[in-house]
């Protein structure tokens, strides 16, 4: 999508549509609206005199302005109620735009940035939000689709149009990060819906080795070979029931830079998780196929660092395999020796992500990091306990909790903690080995926490269960249906602020 701002006033605008907008309750509208309003004789002011119009969060009217203005439509949008009024309202209000001039056959528009105004939000925050929306809002996913006559064209063009023109260079700014983030996001999104048949371990290596490219970050894969030598017992275990050889991506942005602290991101890279000898139920089973969303969002954040130039040396580590049951599968009973020396006995093969970030949380630590955050579809239990609404936060470590919840605050992305309470790791100590795999039902999330910070030793950490975030079974706000990429813009927000002011570690 072609993004651009320029400096004027919306009514003088010429564009087959423009948007403006409304705070719930307020009946004369001010600013950009209110200028809109008058050069329209006072339409706006009469839709809601008339009550058809209350400036509900996602509400849309269309006027057509036959030759008043030079756009020929506008676009009303409603911000809701102003004490309700935040960043996360003008990322909705923007996909609500969008989306209503999409099905209007309009693939490019003009925008005020909503918010700056009497919504009082930073300008180059609230440009960033609206340009978010907007992308993230429009966002399809279609590759399968071959009847493309069916399909809502793709949105080509938004300009923002900024009044202000000492606000010109933070609107600018702002709408560069959204654009960088947001499509980041739709990336993940993409690895996230891609059938596992379409995205297979070796088929994501490729992708990741292609976005380096493009980007110009470092790549390496490491193969099976590479990880026997370096004693990946863990994650060797789970690729021994599949077809499919396991690769272990790293991506690194500044990777020559040694003055620079290190951040490490670790994603679950399961292209598919059928459960493995512990077969899942088959019904349901394909939504399976986006176990590797912590990887996706791993590579997102990585091509969004890059793309932002972020004066840090990021490296990114995606575990990628299938778990499938089979002659060679790895059995219930088995006991896999991880690289990090420690021994676990394989309770359940479904409970795989914790085994492969096991060997990658220990490969970690030669990067000698500020701090490393994973990022998992790990547990039905996270799902349970926080729905689909916010994602699991686990970590020992108190400053880096508090910089990833100022910048879910920031980033819309909703975290919330669950204790690593020592007294749960009882639940994961076993007979055999010096782990277990699986602790059972009781708080089924914390005890997969509490066994990877046994792999997370000599670092500050956190921990991300994103089970119940990754995927939206309906569409809501900004987030259509399917792979959410969620956590790229969280992850993307803390690496900011750590750059900004050497927060986080
Ligand atoms: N990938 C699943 C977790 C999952 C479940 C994600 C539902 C999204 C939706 C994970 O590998 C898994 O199977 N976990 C088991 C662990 C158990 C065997 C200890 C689970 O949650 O049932
Ligand atoms: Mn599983
Ligand atoms: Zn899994």
């Amino acid at each position: 999508m072609n993004i651009t701002v320029e400096q004027g006033a919306i009514q003088e605008v010429s564009s087959e549509l423009i948007v403006v907008n409304l705070f719930e309750g307020v009946t004369t509208p001010g600013g950009a609206t209110g200028a809109v309003d008058r050069a329209l004789g006072g339409a706006i002011t009469e839709l809601i005199a008339a009550g058809d119009f209350k400036g509900k969060a996602e509400e849309t009217a269309v006027f057509y302005t036959r030759g008043a203005i030079p756009a020929r439509r506008v676009l009303l949008v409603g911000l809701g109620a102003q004490d309700k009024f935040d960043l996360d309202v003008v990322r909705r209000a923007s996909a609500s735009a969008a989306r209503a001039a999409l099905k209007l056959g309009v693939t490019a528009y003009h925008s005020i940035v909503h918010g700056g105004g009497a919504g009082g939000l930073a300008l180059g925050q609230a440009a960033q939000a609206v340009v978010e929306g907007t992308v993230l809002g429009s966002y399809t996913f279609t590759e399968h689709k071959t009847e493309k006559k069916d399909l809502t064209p793709p949105l080509e063009g938004l300009t923002l149009v900024q009044f202000d023109a000492s606000a010109l260079p933070a609107v600018q700014r702002g709408a560069h990060v959204g654009q960088v983030v947001a499509e980041a996001a739709c990336f993940a999104r993409d690895l996230s819906n891609k059938p596992g048949n379409y995205l297979t371990p070796t088929l994501l290596a490729e992708t990741a080795e292609q976005m380096a490219q493009e980007a110009g970050l470092r790549f390496q894969v490491l193969e099976e070979s590479d990880m026997a030598e370096l004693g990946m017992g863990a994650l060797l275990g789970v690729a021994q029931g599949s077809q499919e050889p396991a690769k272990f991506i790293i991506l690194e942005h500044n990777a020559e830079r040694k003055d620079l602290d290190t951040y490490v991101i670790v994603g679950k890279g399961i292209t598919f998780d059928s459960g493995g000898i512990s077969l899942k139920p088959s019904e349901g089973m394909g939504a399976m196929k986006d176990d590797m969303s912590g990887a996706g969002v791993t590579l997102a954040v990585l091509r969004a660092v890059a793309a932002l130039g972020l004066p840090l040396h990021v490296v990114g580590l995606a575990p990628a395999t299938e778990n499938l049951p089979g002659g060679r599968a790895y059995k219930p009973g088995d006991v896999l020796e991880s690289m990090s020396g420690l021994t676990i006995e394989v309770i359940s093969t479904d409970a795989e992500g914790r085994l492969i970030l096991a060997d990658a949380l220990h490969y970690a630590r030669r990067y000698e990091p500020k701090a490393v955050v994973d990022l998992a579809t790990l547990t039905g239990a996270c799902v349970v306990a926080l729905g689909h609404v916010a994602c699991g936060l686990m970590s020992k470590d108190e400053p880096l909790t508090e910089a990833l919840r100022r910048a879910s605050a920031v980033s819309g992305e909703k975290v919330w903690p669950l204790p690593l309470y020592d007294e749960y790791a009882e639940q994961i100590k076993s007979d055999v080995a010096d782990l277990m795999n699986s602790g059972g039902r009781p708080a089924g999330s914390i005890t997969a926490g509490l066994f990877l910070s046994r792999f997370a030793e000599g670092y500050p950490w956190a921990h991300l269960d994103i089970a119940g975030t990754a995927w939206a079974e309906k569409e809501q706000g900004y987030t259509p249906k399917g792979g959410t990429g969620f956590g790229v813009r969280l992850l993307v927000q803390w690496l900011r602020d750590v750059a900004a002011r050497g927060e986080g570690a």
